[in-house]
């Protein structure tokens, strides 16, 4: 699996003078794990939906396994590329938490008890099982954060994309997520101001300034130039 972006541009509004994406190339491989790092605005988040097919592209490609994706591709995508929300208000929808989790593989046709079992499995692993009947816009900012991430490990997709996924997560679930990352074999995207994540989680960083990839190359390389960490705004 190898899931890149080629040349890629992106303007919401025609009118802009900006891009919010100029030209940006790169791919991640199967075990890879990539923290995305930028200002507020870089375009962080327009690049992981982009890469989910949620925003459109001016020009340049999304590929998978090196053939470009399409409209007909895109479900394809989908089913291997799993993208956690900036907002996970976005994500969660059903409810209550265990059938916001069933939803997808329900959806997907599964027999319900291995929908249960891998439901129940996901749940336990992110440590929100007690949690399981609580309506969904009744769960704390973490709590929604955690559930959003259920609702995507439990289609088991190859790779995953994740939008500032310790935003309010306190301490204790901040690092329980971590490890909980840490275990996953999927190849990882994860956008971040969690510098911290970044170095224990990526070798990889991708660095994005103004729509531009700024240096991709070794977190730890990146994260002790300060010249370039201060002129990107971090
Ligand atoms: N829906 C939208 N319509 C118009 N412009 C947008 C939209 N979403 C983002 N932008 C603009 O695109 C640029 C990139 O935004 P993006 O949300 O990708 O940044 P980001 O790196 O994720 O920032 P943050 O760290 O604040 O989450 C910004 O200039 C932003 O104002
Ligand atoms: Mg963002």
């Amino acid at each position: 699996m190898k899931l890149g972006a080629e040349g890629v541009s992106v303007k919401y509004d025609a009118e802009d003078a900006s891009h919010a994406l100029r030209n940006v190339t790169f791919s991640i491989q199967d075990g890879e794990r990539v923290a995305l790092l930028g200002a507020n605005g870089a375009g962080k988040s327009t690049l992981l939906l982009t890469l989910v097919g949620v925003v459109h592209t001016e020009s340049g490609n999304v590929t998978l396994d090196d053939t470009v994706t399409t409209k007909e591709t895109l479900s394809d995508l989908r089913s291997k590329v799993g993208m956690a929300f900036q907002n996970p208000d976005n994500q969660l929808f059903m409810p209550s938490l265990y059938e916001d989790v069933a939803f997808g593989p329900r959806n997907y046709g599964l027999p319900e008890p291995e929908i249960a079992s891998r439901a129940n499995a996901v749940l336990a692993r992110l440590g929100i099982s007690h949690l399981k009947e609580r309506m969904t816009h009744r769960l704390s900012g973490g709590e929604k954060r955690l559930a959003a991430l259920a609702g995507i490990l439990v289609m088991e997709p190859s790779v995953l994309l994740m939008d500032e996924p310790t935003s309010f997560l306190d301490g204790r679930s901040r690092r329980r997520l971590i490890e909980i990352l840490s275990d996953l074999p999927q190849a990882m995207l994860i956008a971040t101001h969690d510098i911290d994540l970044a170095s224990k989680l990526c070798d990889r960083t991708i660095l994005l300034q103004e729509g531009q990839i700024r240096a991709d190359g070794a977190t730890k390389t990146i994260l002790s130039d300060a010249a370039l960490i201060e002129a990107c705004g971090l």
